[in-house]
C-alpha cells in the first residue's frame, strides 16, 4: 500500500469509528431517557412527589404522631443550611443549580436567598408541574389516600415567601448538562445521585459549572440500586462518602457534613422516613491531580 492508501484507509477507520461511537452515545442517552420517562410517567409518583415537597404533617392525621418533628420541612432546612453556608464562606448568591429539582420545593425555598434559580429534571413530567406550579401558582394534586384510585384533592401552592420570578425550570439531563448555561456560584443535589445513570461523570464535570470557592452540596441516602462501587469505581468496603471524596478530591474540599432527615408520604398510613446524609464541599482555587490507583 502507499501513503495515500493508508491515509485514506486510516481516515476510513476513524470516521467509522467516531459514527459508531455517536451512535452508541445517541443509543444510550435515548435509553436512558426512556426509562426515566417509564418511571415518572405515573401519576402516583408525581403525586408523592408534590406531597413530599409541598405537604405538611399536619395534612396526615394518621401519621403526624409517629413521624418526628425533625422530619418536616426537609427542604425549608436544606435552603437555610445552603444559605447560612454561603453566608459563613462569604460565597455570593447569585446563581444557584438545583439538581434534579422534582416537583420544585426546593428551587422556590432557595429563591428567598439566591438571585436566580435553575431548576433542572431529567423527568418531562415532573418539570411539567413545577413549571405550571410556578406560572400558576398552585397545582391540584390528587393524593392516593388508600393507594390505588381512591384519591382525595390536595392543592399545592407555590410558598407566600418564595420569589417565582427568580426560578426557572429547564427539562434537561444533568450528566449531560450543556456548557451554554453558564456559571453557578453554589449546586445543590439533592436525593438525586443514587437515580444518575452515570454519577461519576456528574461528579467529575460539575466542577466545570461552579468558579473557584464555589460551593456544592449533596444530600442523599445512599440507595444505590447495585452498590457504590460499581457506578463510582473502587472495591472491597469502600462507602459512598469516601468515594464522593475520591471522585470529588481533584476540584473540590470537603468542609462539612450533617443528617437531614425527611418523610415522604405514599398514602394516609404510609410514609417513608429518610435521614439524607449532607456534605458540603468547596471548589479549589487550583486543582490537584487525581490520585488514581
Ligand atoms: C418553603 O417551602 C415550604 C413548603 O412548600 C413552605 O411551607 C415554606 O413556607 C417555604 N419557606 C420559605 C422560607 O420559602
Amino acid at each position: 500500500m502507499d501513503t495515500t492508501s493508508i491515509v485514506l484507509s486510516s481516515a476510513v477507520v476513524i470516521t467509522t469509528g467516531v459514527a459508531a461511537l455517536a451512535l452508541y452515545k445517541w443509543h444510550h442517552t435515548r435509553e436512558v431517557l426512556k426509562t426515566y420517562q417509564d418511571r415518572y410517567n405515573d401519576q402516583k409518583e408525581i403525586q408523592r412527589q408534590m406531597f413530599h415537597h409541598y405537604g405538611s404533617l399536619e395534612d396526615l392525621s394518621l401519621l403526624r404522631e409517629i413521624i418526628p418533628k425533625e422530619a418536616e420541612n426537609y427542604h425549608l432546612r436544606l435552603a437555610q443550611f445552603c444559605n447560612s453556608v454561603c453566608d459563613e464562606i462569604g460565597v455570593p448568591k447569585t446563581r444557584v443549580l438545583d439538581v434534579g429539582s422534582g416537583a420544585g420545593g426546593l428551587s422556590f425555598n432557595l429563591s428567598v436567598h439566591f438571585r436566580e434559580v435553575v431548576g433542572t429534571d431529567i423527568s418531562y413530567y415532573v418539570i411539567a408541574s413545577a413549571q405550571q406550579l410556578k406560572q400558576f401558582g398552585e397545582f391540584g394534586s390528587p393524593f392516593s389516600s388508600e393507594g390505588g384510585k381512591h384519591i382525595i384533592l390536595h392543592c399545592v401552592r407555590v410558598p407566600d415567601d418564595a420569589v417565582k420570578e427568580r426560578v426557572v425550570f429547564w427539562h434537561e439531563d444533568v450528566c449531560a448538562l450543556l456548557y451554554t448555561c453558564g456559571k453557578f456560584d453554589c449546586v445543590v443535589v439533592s436525593n438525586t445521585l443514587t437515580d444518575m445513570q452515570d454519577p461519576k461523570s456528574f461528579l467529575s464535570d460539575i466542577g466545570d459549572y461552579v468558579d473557584a470557592g464555589g460551593m456544592l452540596f449533596i444530600s442523599d441516602i445512599y440507595n444505590w440500586r447495585d452498590g457504590p462501587e460499581e457506578l463510582l469505581g473502587g472495591e472491597g468496603d469502600c462507602l459512598t462518602p469516601s468515594l464522593l471524596k475520591k471522585v470529588l478530591d481533584p476540584k473540590w474540599t470537603l468542609e462539612e457534613e450533617k443528617n437531614m432527615p425527611f418523610f415522604v408520604p405514599r398514602c394516609r398510613r404510609l410514609a417513608e422516613l429518610g435521614n439524607a446524609h449532607v456534605t458540603v464541599w468547596k471548589r479549589r482555587e487550583t486543582l490537584v491531580e487525581p490520585n488514581e490507583e
